[in-house]
């Protein structure tokens, strides 16, 4: 690629609040047709470092440049003024207004324009939308619409308002699967017209897909700038943390007692076969194997989502018929899903709502009331035991980071106290310092006694943590590995090789 100038260059910012140094000498530049990712741990400094380039707070030293004039921002309207434009994780969007209204209430206002011209509007707002080839219509209502919609609403405000830079801080922390996916292909359309992207997150598979370049920073001083091309998790996580992932993960050793879950040849034909596992009390057993492998799918046959054509499954030595997940909660058996945004949370719905539907029978009074009291005083046990970083306890689940989110689906099940807990990929989407406390967490489980059945695809996870192994492949499980016998290249061969099952199943 050849080499742009940049468009905007931060030099020596530093920043303090009280007294206390957030950002200390960070250089930071940003080049058109170019995406430049932002990653550090929570509290690194990402977001008040973009909040001082887009002019929302002001640097207690150093100096911004756009196009090598220097600029002194008193506010975020003359950042805006200058083509910078933050989007905002929590989109601003007006509810009672329609989308072209949202996009135009920046503009007129202050103008000395009291006339608006409305059919043109709308014209030149649907001309937009098409151009960001998005799906919806210029007199489209805003209220009912999802985050990434309104975060397209804000990208599309920011480029009527003609940015150049594109600043989004954690942009898929509130989006599913397919809302991210949207997002990149608008990010990919917005980098061929030339425009400049700063994009911060914590997924660092997303960040190495859409970023050409990666600064990272660590207690709010900048510790590397890496290209694309000669960058991979393990440097990215090892420049955040100072550490590597394995030395994050301790396991603690625990006492294996019975078995609490087995099961015996579940298939599903077309998704999985001839499943056949135990897990006992106190024991972690980890599934390894690729993405779409039938893991999640033989899980929810243990979880009553899905049920298994054939096979059985044992809780405690008892045969037991699991049809639906409440069938499998009254045997004791609890599920964190891999998709918290479609099957874990309720995220419009309050932190404490969706900590507690899972066990509403058990703070509810005879006549079928909530017991305020009771129902506040396990959230709050719970929120401090995970340490639940929020406002309080009747804020949406969805202004929560991902972390947190999680930490919220897993406190749901703590409370329905289950002995089989099945996790699947407990620590997805999620950053390197929730990780740490989600593996403190499945430690102290164990401790306590659970069975647990981790589903996950990142193997130093699987190593770390896991008693012992079940490899699927395709749909089979082709290999089992004791923790003595555990390492990476085995499962990596066993993942991928569908032959090998015949071995462990005979
Ligand atoms: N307005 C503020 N007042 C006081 N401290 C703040 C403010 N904003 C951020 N901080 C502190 O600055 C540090 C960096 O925060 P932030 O830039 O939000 O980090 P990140 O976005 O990397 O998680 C944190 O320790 C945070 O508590
Ligand atoms: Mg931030």
């Amino acid at each position: 690629m050849a080499e742009a100038l940049p468009i905007v260059r931060a030099k020596g910012i530093t920043k303090t609040f009280s007294g206390v140094t957030v950002l200390q000498n960070v250089d930071f530049d940003i080049c058109p047709g170019e995406v430049h990712g932002l990653i550090g741990e929570n509290g690194a400094g990402k977001s008040t470092l973009v909040k001082i380039i887009s002019g929302v707070y002001t640097p207690a030293n150093g100096d911004i440049f756009i196009n090598d004039h220097p600029v002194y921002f008193k506010n975020p309207h003359m950042a805006r003024e200058a083509g910078i434009a933050l989007i905002h994780q929590e989109p601003l969007t007006f509810q009672d207004l329609n989308v072209t209204e949202n996009l135009y209430l920046g503009h007129t206002r202050g103008k000395g324009n009291p006339l608006i011209r409305w059919k043109e509007l709308y014209r030149k707002t649907d001309e937009l939308l098409e151009t960001l080839d998005v799906r919806m219509r210029s007199r489209d209502p805003v209220r009912g619409m999802t985050i990434a919609d309104q975060q397209m609403i804000e990208i599309a405000c920011a480029l009527s308002q003609n940015a150049q830079v594109i600043i989004m801080d954690e942009p898929t922390a509130a989006l599913s699967h397919g809302e991210v996916k949207t997002l990149f292909e608008m990010i990919h359309r917005l980098k061929k017209q030339g425009k400049a992207i700063v994009f911060i997150g914590h997924r660092l598979d997303e960040i190495i897909e859409i970023c050409d370049r990666i600064t990272v920073l660590r207690d709010g001083k900048l510790v590397g700038e890496c290209q694309k091309n000669d960058v991979d998790q393990d440097k990215l996580v090892h420049l955040m943390i100072n550490r590597t992932f394995e030395e994050l993960i301790v396991k603690e050793t625990v006492p294996i007692g019975d078995v609490m879950l087995e099961t015996k040849r579940l298939t599903y034909p077309g998704q999985y076969y001839d499943i056949s596992l135990k897990v006992r009390r106190g024991e972690i057993v980890g599934m390894a194997g690729l993405v779409g492998a039938g893991r999640s799918e033989a899980a929810s046959a243990i979880f009553g989502t899905c049920p298994a054509l054939s096979g059985e499954i044992m809780v405690k030595g008892e045969k037991v018929h699991i049809k639906n997940p409440l069938a499998a909660m009254k045997k004791g058996i609890a599920m964190v899903s891999e998709d918290r945004a479609r099957t874990g949370l309720i995220t419009p719905f309050s932190i404490k709502y969706n900590m507690t539907f899972a066990i509403l029978y058990r703070i509810a009074s005879k006549f079928g009331f909530i017991r305020n009291k009771k129902e506040d005083e396990f959230v709050n046990k719970y929120i401090v035991y995970l340490n639940v970083r929020m406002r309080d306890t009747d804020q949406p689940v969805r202004e929560l980071s991902g972390g947190n989110q999680q930490k919220v689906v897993i406190a749901k099940w703590l409370l329905t106290e289950s002995d089989i807990l099945i996790l699947d990929e407990p620590t997805r989407g999620i950053d390197i310092g929730a990780k740490a406390e989600v593996y403190k967490l499945i430690n102290e489980l164990a401790k306590q006694g659970k069975a647990i059945l981790m589903i996950s695809s990142e193997l130093p996870e699987i190593l770390q943590l896991s008693d012992r192994v079940y490899v699927m492949c395709e749909g089979h499980i082709t290999a089992e590995y004791n923790r003595d016998e555990l390492d990476s290249k085995k499962i990596m061969t066993a993942a991928s090789t569908v032959h090998e099952r015949r071995a462990v199943n005979e």
